[in-house]
């Protein structure tokens, strides 16, 4: 039987932290045997912030490095650019046409740009709607994201049944996975790990890094655990032993991010060991994306095909 299908993109932004990774890419490795996985890089979505050509370069190509670094067997799962697809762009247009503005107007990603007296491009306004044609267009049936997607997810399967409604039975609709029970990780202040706060700890940093970033750990503790600490060291160790070594050293708050730099040593190290020697590889990663871009057009072709037939764009079989 054919494996079912898992759509997923993340925007080339930046180097990715913890936070990213136990939120959201770590599903596409765990994910990437049982499905036919197609992950991308979702870099047309990029363009409604970076307008740099080669920031958005360097970007793209450190996530698809990101992408390897994590462990995702590009055997298995479908590495490829956004921009190599470019029929979702045109399905985005069609998308674009039946839906209204009120709709869209009550996107999240939308009103916060709006309350922040942001200048709005118009990229912006119809994000949801190019990501919607991301996944409809593979007739995905799973699409793991993290949580602050899912309602770009509910979008996504609104247009999809009206599409089917307008047009008749076209598109499968796909179901989010969204790891519910990750709460959100913590960065070295306490707050969300995130970018805009200067808190990450990066996913694929140096030693001198980890070492760096767990030593600006604020300790406010709670019984003598220090709760940022130990919400950090949760991720990547099983609770009965971490109990045990936080309960073996209370108080003792250095000799617990020591132990906390050692775990995240050996988690680390091997990810970025195998991004590096990706990175080192010389054209095998261009050549991978390449190719995967290639496969991608042929397999949305035909849906394409459908589209355009069903919504009246051609006149000729
Ligand atoms: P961002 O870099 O904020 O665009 O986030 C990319 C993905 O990582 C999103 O799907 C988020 O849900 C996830 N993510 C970002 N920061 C965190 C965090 N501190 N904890 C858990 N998930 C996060
Ligand atoms: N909007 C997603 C993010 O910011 C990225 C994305 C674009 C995506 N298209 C997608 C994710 C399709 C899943 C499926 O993280």
């Amino acid at each position: 039987m054919a494996k079912k299908i898992l759509v997923s993109g993340v925007k080339p932004t930046g180097r990715p932290h913890l936070g990213n990774y136990f939120g959201a890419l770590k599903q596409f490795v765990d994910l990437q045997n049982e499905y036919d996985s197609r992950i991308f890089v979702a870099n047309l979505h990029a363009l409604t912030s970076v307008t740099d050509k080669s920031e958005l370069e360097k970007n793209t190509k450190d996530l698809v490095l990101d992408y390897l670094g994590i462990g995702l067997d590009p055997k298995r799962a479908t590495i490829y650019l956004q921009s190599d697809v470019p029929h979702v762009t045109e399905l985005a247009w069609i998308f674009e046409c039946i839906t209204t503005v009120p709709y869209l107007e009550r996107a999240h990603a939308f009103k916060d740009a709006e309350t922040k007296n942001k200048e709005i491009n118009a990229g912006v306004f119809n994000y949801p709607l190019l990501m919607s044609a991301d996944i409809l267009v593979h007739d995905a049936d799973v699409v793991p994201v993290g949580k602050d997607q899912k309602q770009h997810l509910e979008i996504s399967r609104d247009t999809g049944e009206k599409f089917n409604r307008l047009f008749g039975e076209t598109f499968k609709l796909p179901e989010p996975l969204i790891l519910e029970d990750v709460a959100t990780v913590p960065g070295t202040d306490g707050q969300k790990m995130s970018k805009s706060y200067g808190n990450i700890i990066p996913l694929f940093a140096t030693d001198k890094e980890i070492e760096e970033s767990v030593m600006s750990i604020v300790t406010d503790s709670s019984a003598g655990v220090p709760t940022n600490v130990y919400a950090i060291h949760s991720l990547i160790r099983d609770k009965e032993s971490l109990d045990k070594l936080y309960e073996e050293n209370r108080g003792k708050y250095k000799d617990l991010k020591e132990a906390l730099i050692q775990d995240l040593k050996s988690f680390i190290g091997p990810m970025r060991e195998r991004r590096k020697e990706w990175e080192e590889s010389g054209d095998k990663v261009r050549d991978i994306v390449v190719e995967a871009g290639h496969k991608m057009r042929q397999v949305v072709h035909s849906k394409m095909m459908e589209v355009r037939k069903r919504t009246g764009l051609i006149h000729h079989e």
